[in-house]
């Protein structure tokens, strides 16, 4: 009798549940004025192509839609993702596989309104919830230069999505709760430097797309903001921008931070994993104007504690750090053999080669991913014209063992004055 009823709410529930889902797919799916089929006539100015091209380094459109070794913008790099794999899709102009045949309107509502040119729904690995906030301007120029490089006769790929994350209802449901398009709107209270850098960093940079949090639907929190996030599959942590012991650039020089874009180095910070391929492929090639509009606003965004890591991680980290002896001479005889004749014999570093690990704060911070990444997999800053030959840092995964390596971490984090929270062998085995 118990399970009647049960078997009955629960058909109940399924029943409202999928009517409300259908009103939001109904909405959703409804569309727009349909857009005319065909390319209308669109004479492009080289100065528009040069700004696209420039616009299209910005927004990184080549890291996504190049596969390794393939030809520029013809798409089918996978992209991992919690609920399986896409393919980012051609955009040549090739007229059947690519983007030939669309209209600069049918562009604009791809990077509007995360539209295809057939109305189909975009996933949001495509950060369209960013770049939602381009202007048609701008968008018209990247268009334009689109238009000018070499077609390449590519078809899109079939993502390979789990159930039912693959389906058009997912996505309407999803956008119904976490996505509006929109423009951006500047803030009249402060500089236009300022604005251009908010534009720039909300807009084309997508920098929340790593640096914020995300729902259990992998849809980025605008609410929280810069506020740091951890990056599914990849398993690296992209610090929180607002907050000075993370990425927070409140109190660096604004030279420093232009400098950090441009060639991947700074005095207080070095870029590396994910956040060196961003350096390398898009802000290295932006304009100082542009950089220092970017670092006006992050220096300026509001200082916040980070959301992640969780409140264990917090608490430890809050916590006295307490270091095993016999932990700390053991880290302590790895780190000379092993680390010392680059990063120093106290941590100290070599300027403009190796980073200092004594007060660096990618050493101390609370999340421990990174270094983690970086000791098993080593780390090549970006090679830019800032810093044309960096130097290497090799990988240590098959040097060192799981209780080695948090040992020699825990003495890195232990030692020159850094005091956090030591790691453990169970720290280290995820990798
Ligand atoms: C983080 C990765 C990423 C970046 C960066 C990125 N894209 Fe994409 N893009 C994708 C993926 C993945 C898709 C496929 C989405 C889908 O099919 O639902 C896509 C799809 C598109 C589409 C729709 C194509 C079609 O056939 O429907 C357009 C247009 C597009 N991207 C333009 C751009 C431009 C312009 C930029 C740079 C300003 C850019 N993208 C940057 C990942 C990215
Ligand atoms: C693909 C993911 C990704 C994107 C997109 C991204 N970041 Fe990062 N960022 C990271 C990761 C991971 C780190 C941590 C590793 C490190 O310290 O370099 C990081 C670190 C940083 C740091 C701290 C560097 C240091 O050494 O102190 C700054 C500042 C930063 N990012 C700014 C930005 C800005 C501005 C943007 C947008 C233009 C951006 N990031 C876009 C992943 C990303
Ligand atoms: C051959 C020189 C070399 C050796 C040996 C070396 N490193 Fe590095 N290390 C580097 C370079 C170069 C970087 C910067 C890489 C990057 O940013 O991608 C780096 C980065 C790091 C970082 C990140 C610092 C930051 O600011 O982001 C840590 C932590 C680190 N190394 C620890 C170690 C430890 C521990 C060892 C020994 C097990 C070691 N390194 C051995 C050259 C070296």
């Amino acid at each position: 009798m118990k399970m009647r009823h049960l078997g009955w709410t629960l058909l109940v529930l399924v029943l409202l549940l999928g009517a409300a889902a259908g009103g939001i797919v109904a909405l959703n799916l409804r569309g727009e004025d349909p857009l005319p089929e065909q390319a209308e006539a669109f004479d492009a100015t080289p100065q528009q192509v040069e700004r696209g091209r420039y616009l299209a380094l910005a927004g990184n459109c080549a890291g996504c839609h190049t596969t390794r070794g393939g030809q520029p913008y013809a798409g089918g790099l996978p992209i991992e993702t919690p609920f399986g794999t896409v393919y980012s899709s051609n955009l040549t102009p090739d007229v059947r596989t690519g983007i030939g045949s669309w209209s600069s309107a049918h562009f604009w509502r791809a990077m509007h309104n995360g539209r295809s040119k057939d109305g189909r729904l975009l996933y949001p690995a495509f950060p369209y919830p960013n770049f939602t906030q381009v202007t048609r301007e701008d968008s018209d120029a990247i268009y334009a230069y689109l238009r000018s490089v070499p077609p390449a006769p590519a078809p899109n790929l079939a993502h390979r999505l789990r159930f039912p994350y693959g389906t058009q209802a997912a996505l309407a449901v999803w956008r119904a709760l976490s996505f509006k398009p929109e423009a951006f709107v500047a803030n009249p209270g402060k500089p236009a430097e300022w604005n251009r850098g908010a534009y720039l960093v909300g807009g084309l940079g997508h920098c929340i797309a790593c640096h914020g949090s995300r729902d259990s639907l992998g849809a980025t929190q605008a609410k929280l903001g810069l506020s740091g996030g951890l990056i599914a599959v990849e398993n690296w942590y992209a610090p929180s921008l607002a907050d000075p012991h993370e990425a927070g650039v409140a109190d660096w020089p604004k030279a420093d931070v232009v400098a950090l874009l441009k060639s991947g180095v700074a005095p207080r910070g070095s870029v590396m994993g994910p956040m060196a391929d961003v350096v390398f492929r898009s802000t290295q090639y932006l304009s100082e104007a542009d950089l220092a509009a970017m670092a006006s606003y992050l220096k300026d965004l509001p200082g916040a504690p980070a959301q992640q890591p969780a409140p264990p991680a917090r608490a430890a980290a809050a916590a006295p750090a307490r270091r095993d002896a016999g932990t700390m001479a053991r880290g302590a005889k790895i780190y000379d053999q092993q680390c010392a004749y680059c990063h120093g014999d106290q941590g100290q570093g070599a300027p403009g080669a190796f980073p200092p690990l004594a007060g660096n704060r990618a050493v101390n911070m609370a999340q421990t991913t990174n270094l983690i990444q970086v000791i098993a997999h080593g780390g090549y800053l970006p090679a830019t014209a800032g810093n044309p030959r960096p130097y290497g840092m090799p990988p240590f995964g098959q040097v060192l063992d799981a209780a080695e390596v948090a040992a020699v971490l825990t003495f890195v984090r232990g030692s020159w004055g850094n005091d956090s929270p030591p790691l453990t062998q169970r720290d280290t085995m995820r990798r």
